[in-house]
């Protein structure tokens, strides 16, 4: 079968989460090496083998920012003969056997949500610090500022369940780990000097983010904490400021978009 990125890893284990030690333990014994290649333009997709590429971003020490995703469905489970990350248009059989509800699994909302971040101009004037995924099933993932994520949906799930099930996703040439499971909690990878703002449309705080973010101080990194599932809300306890951006629900990749829209404004990144 091909493996379209350059994935470190042990022998695949058959299971869906990881207890923390064995999450450490596994990052720590995982050692190959992938080949060499060349990143590439922004709608092409990746069709080679050997290595996740890297976008080329303007990194400079200037406050920027940490997106982290909260609820995201990227559950796996063996279908059939093999592991497959759930979704409910392919699944919906499955899930319903295991007497669960189809519609809330939803890989697609995570991929737009993390699509919109590294396609924004933010992430590419390189604003964009770090991105943490929190998925249902409580393991956090670490995605680097300079990831080229999967533009299609198939790639994206195949990448998922490769980091799922090895833990760690390497750079194409180096040892450099681009994508990998951490440990929680999250807020150990936060800056001090950050706001962690998050956002619901159920908050009772109603701003226009532009005019909230040019009361943020220069110097001061932000923490968006987004939800990536179909229905719910975000509930973090070390978030210190809800904000609703919009009256109308949105999705969480038009939230993000409306977020980097704002910062773009404010940093003059265009
Ligand atoms: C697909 S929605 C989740 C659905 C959920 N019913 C809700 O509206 O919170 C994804 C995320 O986008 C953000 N979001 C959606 N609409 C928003 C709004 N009007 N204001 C602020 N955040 C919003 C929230 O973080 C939400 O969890």
């Amino acid at each position: 079968m091909v493996r379209p990125y350059g994935v470190k890893g042990l022998k695949r284990k058959k299971k869906e989460k990881y207890a923390e030690e064995e999450i450490e333990q596994k990052l720590e014994e995982v050692e190959a090496e992938a080949p060499m290649k060349k990143a590439k333009t922004e709608d092409e997709d990746e069709t080679e083998l050997g290595g996740i590429p890297i976008s080329i971003t303007d990194q400079k020490a200037k406050p920027g920012v940490i997106f982290i995703l909260e609820r995201a469905s990227l559950e796996v489970a063996k279908v059939g003969k093999g592991f497959q990350l759930l979704s409910s248009d392919e699944h919906a059989t499955f899930i319903k056997r295991s007497k669960k509800n189809p519609a809330d699994y939803r890989p697609d909302i995570a991929h737009q949500a993390i699509l919109a971040i590294f396609d924004s101009q933010l992430a590419k004037a390189g604003r964009l610090k770090a991105v943490f995924v929190r998925t249902e099933g409580n393991n956090l993932i670490e995605i680097k500022p300079h990831v080229r994520i999967p533009r299609t949906y198939k790639r994206f799930c195949g990448l998922m369940l490769e980091l799922l099930q090895k833990l760690t996703i390497t750079a194409a040439g180096t040892r450099e780990k681009l994508m990998k499971m951490v440990k929680n909690p999250v807020t150990q990878y936060l800056p001090l000097n950050s706001r962690k703002i998050g956002f619901s449309v159920s908050s009772e705080k109603l701003v226009d983010m532009h005019d909230y973010v040019t009361t943020v101080p220069d110097d001061m990194d932000l923490v968006f904490v987004v939800g990536a599932m179909s229905h719910g809300k975000v509930d973090d306890h070390y978030v210190e400021d809800y904000l609703s951006i919009s009256s109308y629900p949105l999705s969480a990749a038009c939230c993000i978009a409306t977020i980097c829209g704002a910062l773009q404004r404010k940093w003059k990144i265009l």
